[in-house]
């Protein structure tokens, strides 16, 4: 197999502000035409990471490189990267094509190539023909495609999104990630993604660094990151996940692994609290000697449940952390 140079390469890298927080021990490789998601919740230090790649803010300790070329020490406009916002940043008083051409013009571009360069990208983008509309006459998500084409159309090495999907509503969100995958696989670009979200994380990313607290918790595929979390942080930051203690150790499953009988069957057993239908499965409470624990069972299933009922289960998979861990 061919070992490419990362296409960005962070090594030992610190950000720490004066009051201590910020960030520590970062080392990542980034390959080529990957996405990969910087996921966590608030203050953990994602948007201190995209910053040093952008150029935003000195840091404290340790390199970056980006396609081999260290640019630890460069301003933004130095930089192979471009940066897309929450906040669309549009300048509302500028039509979408003087957006886009903003750049282009400042890089000298040739005027006939601006104009046939922004009509290829508005249609990939598929917002063929808005050339003249201003930014308040698109919905929020049109507004997003405009600032990621604008970002594009400089061809950064890297794109950098900070919780670019965040103010968006929830069905459009949804619709920009699967926008963002086609386009990204259509111009094998490379992305670092910032979302505390973790479900917009495991549908957009090859690989997503679990941050915890300024430092990586775990990095892998969202496979990998689902089905062996490195930790009990990163295993109840994921998904749904029940623990139990068995003496110095933690249990821990998956409501998705907990098969119930009806039959007494079951190696533990207990009593249904609640069933709640969500859609195609429902979530199950059950009440055991010592705690409460979820199940996802099949809405089919369901019939044979109530309230009330004990019910004997078993654990289809199960994960073992060192208490602590
Ligand atoms: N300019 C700053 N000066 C001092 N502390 C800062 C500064 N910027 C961020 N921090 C602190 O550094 C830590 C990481 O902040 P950062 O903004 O990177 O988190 P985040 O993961 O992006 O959070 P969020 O999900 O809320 O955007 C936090 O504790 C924050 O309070
Ligand atoms: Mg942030």
């Amino acid at each position: 197999m061919k070992t490419a140079t990362p296409k960005v390469e962070i090594k030992q890298l610190a950000k720490v502000y004066p009051n201590g927080d910020g960030v520590r021990d970062i080392n990542l490789d980034i390959r080529e035409g990957e996405i990969i998601t910087l996921l966590g919740p608030s203050g953990c230090g994602k948007t201190t990471i995209l910053r040093a790649l952008g150029g935003f803010i000195d840091v404290t300790r340790g390199s970056i490189s980006i396609n081999g070329e260290e640019v630890t020490h460069l301003p933004p406009e130095q930089r192979p990267t471009g940066m897309v916002f929450q906040s669309y940043n549009l300048w509302p008083h500028m039509t979408v094509e003087e957006n886009l051409a903003f750049g282009l013009k400042l890089r000298k571009t040739p005027k006939k190539d601006i104009k046939r360069r922004i009509e290829e990208m508005l249609e990939i983008m598929r917002l063929p023909g808005t050339e003249k509309k201003y930014p308040n006459q698109l919905s929020g998500g049109q507004q997003q495609r405009i600032a990621i084409a604008r970002s594009l159309l400089l061809e950064p090495a890297v794109l950098l999104m900070d919780e670019p999907f965040s103010a968006l509503d929830a069905k459009i969100r949804m619709q920009m990630r699967e926008e963002l995958k086609r386009i990204q696989a259509e111009l094998n670009i490379t992305v670092v993604f910032v979302t505390h979200d973790q479900e917009e994380a495991m549908s957009l990313s090859h690989r997503i660094v679990v941050m915890d607290k300024g430092k990586m918790a775990q990095v892998g595929t969202p496979a990998e990151i689902y089905d062996k979390p490195a930790s009990t942080y990163v295993a109840s930051f994921i998904g749904e996940m029940n623990f139990l203690e068995r003496g110095g150790e933690q249990l821990a499953f998956r409501p998705e692994d907990v098969s119930i009988h009806t039959d007494g069957n079951g190696m533990r057993s207990g009593v249904i609290r609640s069933i709640m239908l969500l859609g195609h499965y429902a979530s199950v409470t059950i009440q055991t000697e010592n705690t409460t624990i979820k199940a996802f069972v099949p809405r089919h299933e369901t019939v044979e449940l109530e309230e009330g009922q004990t019910i004997s289960f078993d654990l289809n998979k199960l994960l073992t952390y060192k208490k602590g861990a």
